[in-house]
């Protein structure tokens, strides 16, 4: 029997969590294993991570290295560096740097898109305890992954991958809807949907991605199931994200439906701000195969007609450039007070 199967038969109407009954934990210092013991059995993500909340920095090449990941994980949350980049030394000294810290973060492997196994090799000697792998299939990456005691989370587009990914061992799954930003599938599914279909079929942790930006989506992705959220958006326009001030402003004013998504016909298929670039893409339809080639112009020089700036929906509610700890804080505080609103609800019976 495959193993989705045989989870799929051990789901549990509480599924692990119960999102109503958790309580904003005291602020608790990550100490080499030592978590608040009633957070981390009701939440398989703070479990799996070392982190004080479950809200992760999305993996984004040049961008998400030591001082978004520092910031994000001083202020509570996981950070988590790239290698999408493909610079593997670059990530083997960002990795080290963040190892210097102290604080819990975790590392993302894009399978497709690694040369060769140096960096898995250099994770796995890493002692890092929380690895997200994207872009391929995982099967082969999870045997030395779990042999060097890392915990691994697969990023999924549809069911079906959610599956297969199940079966070959993962973790835990980072079910990424069509609202969120950068490389996506085209056959475009709303984070909403994704989690609640996943959810019925699996029982592994999820942690949402796509489309969420605060405690709102936060608490909507954990009303579908997620235990955890992953943003990416919200803080490529954070205040210690590296990009330059063009980039960020531009997603601050950027309405709900200012971004494309591009080259559906083709691969990647992304989705970007609406600009002049990305509207002659979106009018081609496919996208030229050198057109990510002012990325490093686009994010450091702030020249946003040098490549598609990659962005997702929550642009239209992102309305300012906040700290990390700004953003996590407000997250939270906001995530409990829409819970326990609910929890009203539910206790009054006001329907029903
Ligand atoms: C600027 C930018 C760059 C990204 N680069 C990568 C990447 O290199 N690797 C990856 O797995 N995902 C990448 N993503 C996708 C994010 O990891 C994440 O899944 C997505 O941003 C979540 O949706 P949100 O933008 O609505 O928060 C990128 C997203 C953005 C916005």
């Amino acid at each position: 029997m495959a193993r989705s199967d045989c989870v799929r038969q051990r789901l549990r109407p509480t599924l692990g969590v119960a999102p109503w009954r958790l309580r904003h934990q005291p602020v608790r210092r990550y100490a080499g294993g030592l978590f608040h013991l009633s957070a981390t059995t009701m939440n398989r993500v703070l479990a799996h991570t070392g982190a004080r909340y479950p809200i992760l920095q999305a993996p984004m090449g040049w961008i998400a290295r030591a001082p978004l990941a520092a910031a994000v994980s001083r202020a509570g949350g996981l950070g988590v560096i790239e290698s999408s980049s493909g610079e593997t030394a670059n990530c083997q000294a960002e990795i080290a740097k963040m190892r210097a810290t102290g604080l819990p973060f975790g590392v993302n492997l894009p399978i497709r898109f690694l040369g060769d196994d140096a960096i898995l090799r250099f994770v796995c000697a890493s002692g890092l305890r929380f690895v997200t792998t994207s872009a391929g299939s995982p099967a082969k990456f999870i045997r030395p992954l779990k042999d060097a005691g890392i915990t691994v989370y697969h990023a999924v587009p549809t069911v079906d991958t959610a599956l297969k990914c199940v079966d070959a061992g993962v973790d835990g799954l980072v079910v990424e809807g069509a609202e969120g930003g950068g490389f996506k599938n085209p056959e475009e599914v709303s984070t909403l949907v994704l989690l609640q279909a996943i959810r019925a079929r699996v029982d592994v942790p999820m942690i949402a991605a796509g489309g969420i930006c605060d405690g709102r989506g936060m608490a909507a992705a954990f009303a579908c199931g997620a235990e955890g959220v992953q943003m990416g958006t919200r803080f490529v326009s954070c205040a210690e994200s590296p990009v330059h001030a063009n980039y960020k402003n531009a997603i601050v004013a950027a309405k709900e439906t200012g971004t494309w998504v591009l080259n559906k016909k083709s691969t990647p298929c992304i989705r970007a701000l609406k600009s002049e670039r990305t509207g002659a893409i979106h009018a081609a339809g496919l996208m030229p195969a050198d057109s990510f080639e002012g990325l490093q112009a686009l994010y450091f020089g702030g020249d946003m007609e040098a490549a598609p700036a990659l962005a997702g929906q929550t642009a239209g509610l992102i309305d300012a450039v906040k700290s990390a700890q700004d953003i996590i804080e407000q997250t939270v505080s906001e995530f409990f007070a829409i819970t326990e609103r609910l929890g009203a609800l539910a206790n009054a019976r006001v329907f029903g």
